[in-house]
């Protein structure tokens, strides 16, 4: 074998024995801890087997995302947060789902926090949000990932960082006027995500390929 040959099979050998370590210890968590029995094993991509991915995902993120803020903004501007908030409600699922047919894809954003039920995570979003709340706890800079579902499907995640633009409906209750947050808990009973601070994980982008 040419010191080339053994090199790439090296870095291969490599790659599936960080891929197997990674699994083993989502499969830890999983039985350490009952209540995150939710959890799927994530195998992400590594080196350049998800580079295509992390792009496409990227620019399609990106585009959803931007659109979402630039409506929001706006909202805000037009008729206060009271009225953003309602147009949230009716325009952000839409929006994501014009987006999914788009880019034929499945744009999703979740959280373990959530707002809107209709965005609860799947097993291996569970995961790979504890995945990213432990590395942000730990100071440790959060980037893209790319992971293979159990159809073979390739996965983009993608971190939501919390900025100063959230905070008027993602922030403390406190802070909020009655009639903000009286309309947020009457459209959302359940809503756990208030009381974020800036720079904070509020979730994550979930960008599934329907083709391989
Ligand atoms: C005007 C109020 C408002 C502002 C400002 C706002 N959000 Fe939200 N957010 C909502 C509402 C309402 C929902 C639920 C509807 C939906 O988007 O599905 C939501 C849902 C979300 C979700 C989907 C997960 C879930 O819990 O349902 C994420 C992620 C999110 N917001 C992140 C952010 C980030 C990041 C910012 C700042 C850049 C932000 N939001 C600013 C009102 C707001």
């Amino acid at each position: 074998m040419s010191i080339r040959q053994s090199t790439f099979l090296m870095r291969h050998l490599l790659s599936i024995a960080i891929v197997s370590v990674s699994g083993l210890v989502a499969w830890n968590g999983c039985s350490n801890a009952p209540e995150q029995s939710r959890r799927a094993n994530v195998q992400y991509l590594k080196g350049t087997d998800g580079v295509t991915y992390l792009k496409i995902g990227k620019e399609v993120a990106d585009s959803v995302g931007g659109v979402l803020k630039r409506n929001l903004m706006k909202a805000m501007e037009e008729g206060g947060a009271v009225h953003a908030v309602e147009f949230c409600n009716a325009q952000a699922m839409p929006l994501t789902a014009s987006f999914s047919k788009k880019y034929n894809t499945e744009v999703k954003r979740t959280s373990d926090r959530l707002r809107n039920p209709g965005n609860a995570p799947d097993d291996m979003e569970v995961q790979v949000i504890a995945d990213y709340r432990k590395d942000h706890s730990e100071g440790k800079k959060l980037s893209a990932k790319v992971a293979i579902d159990a159809q073979g499907r390739k996965v983009f995640y993608a971190p939501i960082i919390t900025s100063g633009q959230c905070m008027v409906c993602h922030g403390a209750e406190g802070d909020m006027t009655e009639d903000l947050r009286g309309r947020i808990n009457a459209l959302y009973p359940t809503d756990n995500a208030k009381g974020f601070n800036i720079d904070e994980l509020r979730g994550i982008w979930s960008i599934t390929f329907k083709t391989i």
